[in-house]
């Protein structure tokens, strides 16, 4: 039997091994949406982050248990997710024998807080070492990316850039750090519109923009340069720099996915009220810009002396603001 390189049978699995994994959710400064290769999630944009503390996705894996088995937040996964994280595992080594998933997030599941970039960076992670493989940063990127693309920027803390790359096999498009999370302290706040989980998801939403958006070619152009302007404001810690680059990014996101057929719509009142809310704080002279994902919630971008007045904001719109701070890498525990 050929063995594929970094493989072995199952037969190596000698007795269950198991591995936990801690890995933050990362929001986008400079948004990914639209794929060139759809079955590796290679993105048609580069694109930026910043990884979030205190949410995060606790995840227990065991190579080599009687049956697969995954549990995601006390609830067997059935259907297509259980079908995605199969698939998932059979990345990490085609002749695996079953496996047993125990994962649990501190925060709301997809309801566009970017529950999916750190279920599968830990589940990258968690799985890889379970597994007895001694996998790059890099590597572990690019598996975690093929789970979900935005979970290739997870495994870092602090600003993480996700590169294009050029290679049809994606194997250069993955995340590269541009600085850790000591480098800047700053707050980003979420205002909570809704916990529900979405009715698109961020893959069928994309893919129905990238198929029917005349607004989409625009979008892939203004990419490459959002990302350079995003990476020197981080360097600099021009946090007006990178705000405007991030709600410039987040509204021609949401450009596309308006005019798509029929229309991709994450928003609803209470969205455009806390969007107005933050435009208002800045002509007041408080430092905040927002952004959205697959999701109704806004993210709001701001300093720690700042939060204070921009959480009062926002709870003029929404019961709950979660703060949350820059968060570190992912990690085995
Ligand atoms: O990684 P996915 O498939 O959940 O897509 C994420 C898409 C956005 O959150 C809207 C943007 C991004 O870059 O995270």
């Amino acid at each position: 039997m050929a063995l594929i390189p970094g493989s072995l049978p199952a037969a190596r699995y000698i007795r269950p091994m198991d591995a936990t994994a801690i890995a933050h959710p990362n929001i986008a400064l400079v948004k990914y949406w639209g794929k060139r290769n759809r079955p590796l999630n290679l993105p048609a944009v580069p694109s930026v982050s910043v990884t979030l503390a205190p949410f995060e996705t606790r995840t227990t894996v065991t190579w080599g248990s009687q049956a697969d088995a995954f549990r995601i937040n006390g609830e067997t996964a059935l259907g297509d997710a259980a079908r995605r994280v199969g698939a998932f595992l059979d990345l990490v080594d085609p002749n695996r024998p079953p496996v047993a998933i125990e994962s649990t997030n501190n925060f709301p599941t997809a309801a566009g807080l970017a529950s999916s970039s750190s279920a599968f960076a830990a589940l990258a992670l968690a799985a890889a070492t379970a597994a007895g493989h001694d996998r790059s940063l890099a590597d572990l990127s690019i598996l975690a990316r093929q789970g979900s693309g935005s979970a290739s920027r997870s495994l870092w803390g602090g600003f993480v850039t996700w590169s294009l790359g050029q290679s049809p096999d994606g194997r250069d498009s993955h995340g590269h750090p541009i600085a850790d999370q000591t480098h800047w302290d700053l707050r980003v706040l979420v205002a909570l519109v809704s916990d529900a989980k979405k009715a698109i998801s961020s893959r069928a939403g994309m893919n129905r923009t990238q198929e029917t958006s005349p607004l989409f070619d625009g979008w892939v152009q203004s990419g490459p340069s959002d990302v350079r302007e995003a990476e020197k404001a981080i360097l600099n810690r021009d946090l007006e720099r990178l705000g405007t680059v991030m709600e410039h990014s987040t509204m021609k996101m949401v450009a596309t996915m308006f005019s798509a057929q029929p229309a991709v719509m994450y928003m609803n009142p209470a969205t455009v009220a806390v969007l107005h809310a933050v435009q208002d704080l800045r002509r007041r002279g408080v430092p905040a810009w927002s952004t959205m994902d697959a999701g109704p919630n806004v993210k709001v971008l701001t300093t720690p002396d700042a939060a204070p007045a921009v959480e009062a904001a926002l709870r003029e719109h929404v019961s709950t603001v979660h703060s949350l701070t820059v968060g570190g890498p992912a990690r085995v525990v």
